[in-house]
């Protein structure tokens, strides 16, 4: 009789032991990856598919990490600003956090002021992705797959985020998504903030900035967009000649947070969008992309954000260049669609390059 209790007792814990060392499996691993070669270095987490540093050599050969960031995971969980996350299913704002798409409305989480921004409360930076292939010295694979109805959106969708090394200078971001069974917008952003000095150094308002949009998409109070598109001439939104990032941005109300256009027309077409340097570190640091536009933001509103390495960010502590297409397109008939159906391929592409004299 004992014996018979003492066996089931046995049996019993060791199916519990079984089952949670189950559901232990079923849970993501949240890792750091670094990607290496010659003198660039990036340290990447599959928590929001998030670019954690990236660490390139000054004009004297001095390494210094130039991106925005935290030294932990719990960190990174209770980010409110968007450090190097991957941002989705779409990126930037949609007005009233809704929209209707072959005759269905979608409610959406309101988490800005009564819109949606960057995927509402949960969106692709703060999921936990899948690991699909890694080589230390060539790329990463993150895969993820947003279920129907996830933050409101429709369908189900797969996506995939690569970061591929290209010789010793330059890297590209490859962000590819195919709705399964529902048509849906998709506007996927990488949100890095850099400092080309060095993630420590102070702010920004001395970088060097060029940006090769011509026009800009003017907002309202709560950066939803008029419709309407403006020409840069005459205002301090032209950067089509170099110039400090500083110089005019007191004519503004203190921040540059403004979608410019680059693509008017393909939005495959493959063209340079930017070039920031620093002349203090030497440091510079080109981009090209395949999108409609470019989301310039001057960190106006980071405020004391505790950082990697015991730093402080404060306003204007990064610069952050997220191509993407313009704001609130499901909402807005003149923008370039970011409706995707079934049997279509959502593809974006970004190159960066660095160097330093
Ligand atoms: C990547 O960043 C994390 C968080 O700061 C850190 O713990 C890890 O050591 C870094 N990995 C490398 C290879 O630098
Ligand atoms: C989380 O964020 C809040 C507000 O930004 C901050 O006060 C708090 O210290 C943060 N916690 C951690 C663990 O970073
Ligand atoms: C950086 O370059 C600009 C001209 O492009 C110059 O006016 C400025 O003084 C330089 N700053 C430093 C720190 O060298």
């Amino acid at each position: 009789m004992m014996f018979k209790v003492y066996l089931v007792f046995w049996i019993r814990l060791g199916l519990l032991l079984l089952a949670q060392a189950h559901e232990n499996e079923n849970e993501k691993k949240i890792g750091f990856y670094e990607l290496k070669r010659g003198d660039m270095r990036l340290n990447l987490t599959n928590y929001g598919a998030t670019i954690v540093s990236v660490i390139v050599p000054d004009k004297h050969g001095n390494l210094g990490d130039i991106t925005l960031g935290y030294d932990d995971i719990e960190q990174y969980k209770n980010d409110t600003v968007y450090f190097g996350a991957l941002v989705g299913r779409v990126a930037n704002r949609i007005g009233h956090a809704e929209f209707t798409l072959d005759g269905h409305t979608y409610k959406l989480p309101a988490n800005d002021h009564g819109n949606t921004l960057h995927g509402g409360f949960i969106g692709f930076g703060d999921v936990v992705w899948d690991v699909k292939s890694y080589k230390e010295d060539s790329y990463i694979t993150f895969t993820y797959d947003s279920d129907d109805n996830e933050q409101g959106f429709p369908g189900k969708l797969t996506v995939s985020v690569s970061y591929m090394l290209i010789g010793t200078d330059k890297y590209a971001v490859k962000m590819i998504a195919k709705p399964v069974d529902k048509a849906t917008p998709v506007n996927l952003a990488q949100h890095t903030y850099w400092n080309l000095g060095g993630h420590n150094s102070g702010d920004i308002l001395s970088h060097e900035v060029q940006i090769f949009g011509s026009e800009i998409i003017p907002v309202d109070g709560k950066l939803i967009p008029t419709g309407k598109f403006q020409s840069v001439k005459g205002t301090p939104y032209d950067f089509l000649e170099p110039r400090e990032v500083g110089s005019k941005i007191h004519d503004l109300p203190g921040l540059y947070d403004i979608n410019y256009v680059i693509n008017e027309g393909s939005n495959e077409h493959f063209r340079k969008v930017a070039i920031v340097k620093d002349n203090v570190s030497g440091r510079k640091l080109e981009l090209w992309s395949n999108q409609p536009g470019v989301q310039f933001y001057t960190s106006g509103m980071l405020t004391s954000t505790k950082g990697k390495d015991g730093a402080i960010y404060n306003k204007y502590g990064g610069i952050a260049l997220e191509t993407q297409g313009f704001p609130d397109s499901v909402n807005q008939p003149n923008f370039p669609s970011q409706i995707v159906r079934p049997g279509d391929t959502y593809k974006h592409y970004m190159v960066y390059r660095f160097t330093a004299a």
